[in-house]
Formats: structure tokens, C-alpha cells, sequence
């Protein structure tokens, strides 16, 4: 049987969702009978979505929202993929200074229109960034946070391996 491809689209201004996403890519991409593609959100498109057999999402939230390169992957892909990739699952990851959740929503609402179904709820890491220039600065995410997003791809992986999902 040929290898089941787990899509993980991500976006990071400053390495924190980066490093979420290889860490969930790394863990996935150790369970056989999957293959990972790790892609930015700027060079992804509906043919990518497409071609994969199940989704992570891994953006900041921005100003309340999913960042501005992800809503622009979403915007391109949403109408081309609209019908043709019921049913697959997905994840969510978000890199947060403090909040998250509307980021988490925004992906949801898309997802739901799609008529994807997760697999678990939407991962939150926050960074605590809390003035400007913690915010601007390069982000180190705690290795016990590294290990949840690990976990999050192995667990999808495994399922999407097994055909649970
Ligand atoms: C323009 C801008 C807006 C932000 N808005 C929010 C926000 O609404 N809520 C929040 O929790 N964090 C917010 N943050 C903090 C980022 O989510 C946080 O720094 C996160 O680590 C960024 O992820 P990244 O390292 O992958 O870019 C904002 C950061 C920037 C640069």
C-alpha cells in the first residue's frame, strides 16, 4: 500500500510555530507507512491539499487572527479545494504570545467548511511575548512544548497509517 501524505502548512515571523511544526513533522515522518511534507504557507496551494491525506495547520496568532501568509494560503486554496478533500482529517497548531484561541477558531471555521474533521483539539503554545521587543525577538520553544507537538504528529501519523482517521 502506498504511503499515506500528511501535509503540515505552516508560517512563522519569528521561529516559534517553525519549530512546532518540524517537531510534529519529525515525529510523523518516524511512523511508517507516512509521508510528511512540511511546507511554508506561502509556497502551498489547493494542489497540495489535493494530493495529501491529512492536514496540520501551524500559524501565530497575529492581531487576534491566523498570521497574514496563512489567511493568504487559506484565501488561495479555499474555493479550489472546496468539495475534494471532505472528510480528511486535520490539526491545529498555534504559536500565541498569550491568547490563541481566535486564531484556533478562524482555522475551525475553514476546516468545518471543508468538512474536515479533526483530530484533536487545536494545540496552543504561548510564548508569553509580552512587550515589543520580546515580541519581535527569535523564539525558543520549551522542550516540554516541542514534546506536545511530537506527540500530536506521532498520534496523527499512527492513525493515518492505521486508517483510523
Ligand atoms: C503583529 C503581531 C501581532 C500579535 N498579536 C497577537 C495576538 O493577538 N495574540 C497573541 O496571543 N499573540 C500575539 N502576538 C504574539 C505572537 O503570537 C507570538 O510572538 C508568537 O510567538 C509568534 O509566533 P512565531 O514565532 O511563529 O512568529 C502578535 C505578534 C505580532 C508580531
Amino acid at each position: 500500500m502506498s504511503a499515506k501524505i500528511l501535509l503540515i502548512i505552516h508560517h512563522s515571523l519569528t521561529g516559534g510555530t517553525r519549530q512546532m511544526a518540524q517537531a510534529a513533522a519529525a515525529a510523523a515522518q518516524a511512523e511508517e507507512g507516512v509521508q510528511v511534507r512540511l511546507l511554508e504557507a506561502g509556497q502551498a496551494g489547493p494542489e497540495d491539499l489535493l494530493a495529501a491525506d491529512g492536514y496540520v495547520f501551524a500559524t501565530p496568532e497575529n492581531l487576534a487572527a491566523v498570521s497574514g501568509v496563512m489567511k493568504d494560503f487559506f484565501d488561495r486554496s479555499y474555493y479550489g479545494a472546496l468539495d475534494r478533500i471532505n472528510g480528511r482529517p486535520y490539526a491545529t497548531l498555534i504559536c500565541a504570545g498569550s491568547d490563541g484561541h481566535n486564531a484556533a477558531r478562524q482555522i475551525a471555521r475553514i476546516a468545518t467548511g471543508w468538512r474536515l474533521q479533526p483530530v484533536a483539539e487545536p494545540l496552543i503554545v504561548c510564548t508569553h511575548a509580552q512587550t515589543p521587543e520580546a515580541i519581535l525577538a527569535p523564539k525558543q520553544i520549551d522542550a516540554a512544548e516541542l514534546e506536545r507537538c511530537r506527540e500530536l504528529g506521532q498520534a496523527f501519523a499512527a492513525g493515518l497509517a492505521l486508517g483510523v482517521f
